[in-house]
């Protein structure tokens, strides 16, 4: 028997589905002895070691702006990802893995030879995009166009599509990564305070949105004085959110303009009608679909489920090749990619 496996390879979460069940849902993340090279942890563990480890011990995330930043250290996170899901099957293991749709050869091959490496058999690639759309059990096979928006943590991607294949698409490396960032670069200007990454992510979820809020919120929080360099307590409210993320919030819109600019007007008027739908865990940002909604004039819509329809989706096409129609939708061994 075949082992079947859907991976949502993310910069900050690896979702992994067989069939309908997610078997796996863990940080993109690991760590291992700084001197020696041996793991530690990989997955939740590993990301809550992140800037708080002695010399001895490294702890990173391995890919960035959705792709393989540190191959070695992706190769063996996900070796203990499959090992941990795969009960040592992997042997006879087919994955398809989601990656942005606008990815280069070289980090293409990266994927597939981290995955061969990890003991997978047979290795497809599919477009988070599409894999989206087939894990929110969209048919686009028809002529009948449809826009998907994922906004992950490293990188939004863009696509539209038509009859069982990508028309256009753009990958930025602009989503929620760069909302937490522009929290930090804010809270530096307007208090002098110096905070880490997971201190801004922690504020974005709490009290985070790009439109107002129905209440105010407020969060208090600690950082350093970028100045005296002591520990300082500051305060900030939603509205201060709104300044802080509209850019970021900004850049993402024009991207899905100029996604749209691109494709036929045929495809634009049917979206039109049917609208936008937001996937990804940067769609959970309050008011993000609201503010694309204005900008765009389109209707827009959070899909149910935004972290998990990728992986699903994975999964699902992998069993239903006859949903992919154009594209190079193929799962291909190691010797063909050392071939090529
Ligand atoms: N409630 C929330 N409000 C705002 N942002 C959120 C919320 N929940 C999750 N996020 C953000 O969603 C992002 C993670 O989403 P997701 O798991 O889809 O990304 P990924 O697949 O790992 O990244 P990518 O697709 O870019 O490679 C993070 O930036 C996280 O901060
Ligand atoms: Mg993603």
């Amino acid at each position: 028997m075949t082992t079947d496996f859907g991976i949502d390879l993310g910069t900050q979460r690896t979702v992994i589905c067989a069939g309908k069940s997610v078997v796996l849902d863990e940080y993109t993340a690991i760590s291992y002895e700084t001197h020696t090279g041996e793991l530690i942890a990989a997955g939740t563990d590993a990301y809550n070691m992140l800037g708080r480890t002695p010399r001895s011990i490294t702890a990173v995330c391995p890919l960035k702006n959705g792709i393989i930043a540190e191959y070695d250290l992706a190769e063996s996170m996900l070796c203990a990802f499959l090992k941990s899901v795969a009960n040592n099957k992997m042997f006879k293991a087919r994955v398809m893995v989601a990656v942005p749709s606008d990815i280069t050869e070289m980090p293409r091959r990266s994927i597939y030879n981290a995955c061969y490496a990890a003991g997978a058999r047979d290795v497809c690639l599919i477009e988070t995009p599409v894999a989206a759309a087939i894990g929110l059990g969209i048919d686009f096979t028809t002529p009948r166009g449809v826009v998907i928006v994922d906004i992950g943590a490293g990188t939004t991607d863009i696509a539209t599509l038509s009859m069982g294949g990508l028309v256009q698409c753009e990958s930025i490396p602009t989503a929620g990564n760069a909302f937490s960032a522009a929290i930090e670069r804010y809270i530096k200007r307007e208090y002098n305070v110096l905070i880490g990454p997971h201190t801004a992510e922690r504020i974005k979820k709490q009290i985070g949105c790009v439109i107002p809020r129905p209440l105010e919120l407020t969060v208090t929080s600690k950082g350093r004085n970028q100045f005296s360099g002591m520990p300082q307590t500051f305060e900030i409210n939603t509205n201060e959110m709104i300044t802080a993320l509209y850019d970021t919030a900004m850049t993402i819109c024009k991207a899905i303009s100029g996604v749209l600019e691109k494709t036929p007007p045929d495809i634009v008027g049917d979206i039109a009608s049917d609208g936008v739908l937001l996937t990804g865990g940067g769609s959970a940002l309050f008011g993000m679909a609201s503010f694309i909604e204005n900008y765009t004039g389109l209707k827009v819509r959070v899909a149910d489920n935004p972290k998990l329809c990728v992986a699903k989706g994975t999964a699902t096409a992998i069993k239903n090749f006859d949903l992919l129609k154009n594209g190079d939708y193929r799962f291909k061994s190691l010797d063909e990619i050392i071939m090529n």
